[in-house]
């Protein structure tokens, strides 16, 4: 019985990557809500607890899995995106396509066979490193091609000098290693608790933020090449948020309440669990990022400085409460924060996904972003722009509209 639904929902997902490799967005959207489709389980028709259900594991879901046993299963379509991105290709490079269906367990090609060699090599290596951050991931080799270069082009790059930067202060925060030192030995730089302090001050205080107790927005949802779905979301402190995009077959909603989250659309509520809820977090910035970035975090640490546009940001290392790193990125001119990306760890890589604020306005005493990018390591819809047109605050939400949503009810 199982077998044959997550059979039916690969091939309903193959079937719109496939046909709508083109339709970036749309692709985007049911890409998404399909990868939940196989994650459907027995607790879905229970009613809302606290506790969200636990999740199974590829081997558990997904027919012909040989090397990535034990990987969480809502890490298997970010993997096999990662590895696509990482070679350069896409998932036909490695997965039979019959009739414009992937065949996911089909093992009739032999870079299916490669790639399976290359993640037992990969996981091999990293058992040898075994140390600290140290990894070594598809990336790491391929960088975007299907054959690593194993040699320096001609001719080499005349060396740079070293930049006349304060001690410490230099380049990029994230690639350096110097950035594991504290931040005692950077005199120049300010502690993570005052950038965090300016940005409260920044978007409008903390006093006029506890005032805030629901959200509400309309806008659009596009990627790069233009497609645009309208959009709406509404949100109550600390951690109920609904979103609807108007696709051309139908409102598509997302929920999350506290620890459970959501899927609807024409072919019903899917549960979203592990990593597909994590994601739909930052989809609701202003309860995630925005307005309570202190809250999400076990530690912070500046690790130095970069450049955003051309400006200069303050870049902060974090590790949320899930354990899982982040950086932030904080204009150094007005505080605000200006880019976060966080890593998914896996046992193939880590894979980052960007969000990016721009266009702060004024909303009833606060400062809030009016275009949020989002940018995935996934070659068919690499970007997601949401832009507002309208943000209110404290608007009266009937609470209901962030329950599970139910099949019959209208959109
Ligand atoms: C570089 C080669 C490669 C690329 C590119 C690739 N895959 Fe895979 N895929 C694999 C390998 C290898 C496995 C089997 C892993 C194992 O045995 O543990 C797999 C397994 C799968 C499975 C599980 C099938 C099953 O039931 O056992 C699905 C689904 C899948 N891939 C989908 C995709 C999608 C969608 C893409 C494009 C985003 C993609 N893959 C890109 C190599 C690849
Ligand atoms: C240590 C370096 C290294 C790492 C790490 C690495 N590869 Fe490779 N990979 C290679 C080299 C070298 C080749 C051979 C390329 C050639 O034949 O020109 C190759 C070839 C391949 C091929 C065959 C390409 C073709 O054209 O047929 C696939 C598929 C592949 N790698 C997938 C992966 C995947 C997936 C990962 C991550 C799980 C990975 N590789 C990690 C070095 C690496």
């Amino acid at each position: 019985m199982k077998r044959s639904k997550i059979t039916e929902s690969l091939k309903h997902y193959i079937l719109k990557v496939v046909a709508l490799s083109f339709v970036a967005l749309a692709s985007f959207i049911s890409t998404s809500f399909s990868e939940v489709r196989s994650s459907r389980d027995q607790s879905s028709g229970t009613t809302i607890t606290q506790a969200a259900p636990t999740e199974k594991t590829v081997e558990q879901v997904f027919k012909n899995i040989k090397v990535l046993n034990d990987m969480p299963q809502s890490q298997l379509y970010p993997a096999m995106r990662f590895m696509a991105a990482s070679l350069g290709t896409q998932c036909g490079f490695c997965h039979v396509i019959r009739n414009g269906l992937l065949d996911g367990p089909a093992d009739d090609k032999p870079e299916k066979q490669t790639a399976r060699s290359m993640i037992k090599m990969v996981l091999e290596i990293n058992k040898t490193i075994a140390r600290g951050d140290a990894e070594v991931s598809c990336y790491t080799c391929h960088r975007g091609r299907s054959s690593p270069q194993g040699f320096p082009t001609l001719p080499l790059p005349l060396p740079t000098p070293l930049p006349q930067t304060p001690a410490g202060a230099g380049s990029s925060g994230v690639a350096d290693s110097s950035s594991r030192t504290s931040p005692n030995t950077r005199p120049n730089l300010p502690s993570a608790d005052e950038i965090l302090n300016k940005h409260l001050t920044a978007i409008g205080g903390k006093m006029t933020i506890d005032r805030i107790n629901s959200l509400v927005t309309k806008g659009t949802s596009a990627t790069r090449n233009g497609q645009s779905l309208a959009y709406e979301t509404a949100q109550i402190a600390p951690d109920k948020g609904y979103e609807a995009f108007v696709t051309p077959s139908g409102t598509s909603e997302r929920v999350l309440n506290g620890a459970r989250g959501w899927l609807k659309n024409a072919d019903g509520v899917q549960e979203l669990l592990g990593q597909r809820l994590e994601d739909q977090k930052l989809s609701f910035p202003w309860m995630f990022t925005i307005l309570r970035l202190k809250d999400q975090y076990s530690s912070m640490r500046v690790s130095g400085t970069d450049k955003i546009d051309d400006r200069d940001v303050y870049v902060v290392s974090a590790i949320r409460l899930d354990n899982k790193l982040e950086h932030l990125y904080f204009n150094v001119e007005d505080g605000l924060v200006r880019r976060r990306i966080s890593y998914l760890r896996t046992m193939i890589g880590t894979i980052p996904q960007q969000t990016d604020f721009e266009d702060y306005r004024q909303v009833q005493g606060l400062k809030l972003p009016f275009t949020i990018t989002v940018s995935f390591v996934d070659r068919g819809s690499p970007i997601l722009i949401r832009k507002f047109t309208d943000i209110k605050l404290n608007t009266p939400l009937d609470e209901s509209m962030f329950d599970k949503p139910s099949p019959t009810k209208k959109p």
